[in-house]
């Protein structure tokens, strides 16, 4: 039987297959707070057949920017993201979790030079950047104090 709780949207995005509890995460991500202007949907613990269970944000008349992507794939690595036009899906890809994270999650180690604040023009600020160790569960390791990032999903930038 198909799912009727939420209903179609004529155009926007959905990201779909989001690991079951990452939603609000994923709303976060896209700025989506008080002050939103557009149709948002979020429907979590759907029963799934790929997964036991999934969350969906839909949202209407918007994209996602690349940075965006960049964070979603690091929280929900199974979603889908589908482009809706005129009420067909338009577009479905899968985020690609990355190999390399640079610039969207900052390192928790204060002395980590890539917190070192700059001054006067002297240095120019070191971008954060870190490997994956693995997707499920997130770890990831500052590639400059070698540190692995504590709960990594709290330190998105
Ligand atoms: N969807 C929507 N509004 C539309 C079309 C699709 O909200 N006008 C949603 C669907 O509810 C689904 C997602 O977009 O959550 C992807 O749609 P579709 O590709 O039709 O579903 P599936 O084939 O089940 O997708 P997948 O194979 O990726 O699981
Ligand atoms: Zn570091």
């Amino acid at each position: 039987m198909k799912e009727f709780r939420i209903q179609p949207i004529k155009n926007g995005t959905v990201i779909d297959h989001i690991d079951s509890g990452k939603a609000l995460k994923v709303i976060k991500i896209m700025g989506i707070d008080e002050n939103v202007t557009s149709v948002v949907s979020v429907i979590m613990h759907v029963p799934s057949s790929k997964k036991d269970f999934k969350d969906i944000v839909k949202v209407e008349d918007r994209e996602l920017n690349p940075k965006e992507l960049k964070k979603i794939a690091l929280i929900a690595p199974n979603a889908t993201i589908n482009i809706i036009r005129d009420y067909e899906v338009a577009k479905k890809t899968k985020v690609k979790p990355p190999e390399k994270v640079s610039g969207i999650v900052r390192c928790a180690n204060p002395n980590c030079i890539t917190n070192a604040r700059t001054s006067m023009e002297t240095f120019e600020p070191v971008e954060p950047e870190f490997t994956v160790e693995s997707t499920k569960p997130l770890r990831l390791r500052c590639v400059y104090c070698e540190r692995e990032l504590e709960n990594p999903e709290e330190h998105l930038i």
